[in-house]
């Protein structure tokens, strides 16, 4: 534990530099990849696994996660103030934590138990892998980190039964990619949120996409974003869009339709973006890790003439925005 304490520190230490703190997780995934025995890469390592749900990835995949810097501290410094914040609500009563989809390590939590005792945190740990669940299974064994332990389950989270759905106080679940696309996050929410209780603490927080025109100005990291509409946000609020009244997502049936006046000056690519407020003061923006890096969907971000940009979130063949040009109707 004294490993653990020592790189929990410089993770939480906001004056710690870049370099420390990927330092600092280089070595956490050094100590996680012993802990499990697992050697993190190879073909049978590259188990990803297709549900009607969409991707959830294989195990050397989830181990990788980790490598991304920014995405790991945020998170893990957010779960941090969550547990502190619902501690400081019933410091007598150990806090319920469901995590959905921990790949093999429980990356977003597991440095946390150095500053916890199981009396203060208890783990609802799930993961649809049963490679990735063998090292999870295998890390908690160990006597340091069993008393945190709820349970362990080998399950589908969009499709999860617990006993106890009311006890849990926060639901974490990173599984997704830039623009909501390919991975469960959307449908495993959902799901979830349903079944939980309505003051349930979700991380990440707020997820938003948006679509905006990117420029690239020359210099490294130099580059303009225009935004040009929010499109969708998941939160405790379910899956909604900022451009309807109601709040409403569109469907394939009845898409949504966005009037983009022409606007040649802007020029770049036209772009999805995704920003994540993990919780608190934690937040993931633009280009700041890889769940937040632009997706390109078109060459032209500002457009000649007037258009009309349709769109819908879809489900299958797996989960993402859909969308597509429609000329602006005469007069
Ligand atoms: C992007 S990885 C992230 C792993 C880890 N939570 C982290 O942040 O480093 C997502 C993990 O969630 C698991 N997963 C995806 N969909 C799932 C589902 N429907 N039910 C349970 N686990 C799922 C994947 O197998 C994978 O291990």
């Amino acid at each position: 534990m004294n490993d653990l304490r020592r790189l929990t520190n410089t993770i939480l230490d906001t004056s710690a530099t870049p370099i420390a703190l990927q330092e600092a997780l280089d070595e956490l995934k050094d100590l996680l990849l012993s802990l499990t025995g697992i050697k993190g890469e190879g073909a049978d390592h590259r188990n990803n696994i297709n549900t009607e749900a969409g991707l959830a990835i294989g195990t050397e995949w989830a181990a990788r996660c980790l490598d991304d810097t920014f995405r790991s501290v945020k998170f893990i410094r957010g779960v941090h103030q969550a547990i502190s914040d619902r501690l400081s609500l019933e410091p007598g009563r150990p806090v319920e934590l469901l995590y959905a989809g921990t790949g093999p390590f429980a990356t977003l939590v597991f440095p946390l138990l150095a500053r916890y005792k199981p009396e203060q945190l208890q783990l609802t740990l799930v993961e649809i892998n049963d490679m990735s669940i063998t090292a999870l299974k295998r890390l908690f064994a160990l006597s340091e980190y069993s008393g945190f332990v709820r349970t362990i389950l080998h399950a589908d989270c969009t499709k999860l039964e617990l006993p106890n759905w009311e006890t849990i106080d926060i639901l974490l679940s990173e599984t997704m990619q830039y623009a909501l696309q390919r991975e469960h996050q959307v449908p495993i929410t959902q799901y979830l949120i349903s079944k939980l209780r309505s003051d349930v603490v979700l991380i990440p927080q707020e997820i938003s996409v948006g679509l905006a025109a990117l420029s690239h100005l020359g210099g490294e990291g130099d580059w303009k974003l225009i935004p040009l509409s929010p499109l969708l946000t998941l939160s405790t609020a379910g899956f909604t869009s900022p451009v309807t009244t109601d709040g409403k997502t569109g469907t394939a049936e009845y898409p949504h339709e966005l009037f983009l006046p022409a606007r040649p000056e802007i020029g770049g690519v036209l772009v999805l973006t995704t920003d994540i407020h993990v919780y608190g003061t934690e937040h993931l923006g633009f280009n700041e890790s890889g769940l937040t890096i632009a997706e390109s969907i078109d060459v032209d971000g500002g457009g000649d003439t007037d258009r009309i940009f349709t769109w819908h979130y879809g489900y299958t063949p797996e989960p993402g925005i859909v969308w597509k040009w429609k000329p602006v109707a005469n007069p």
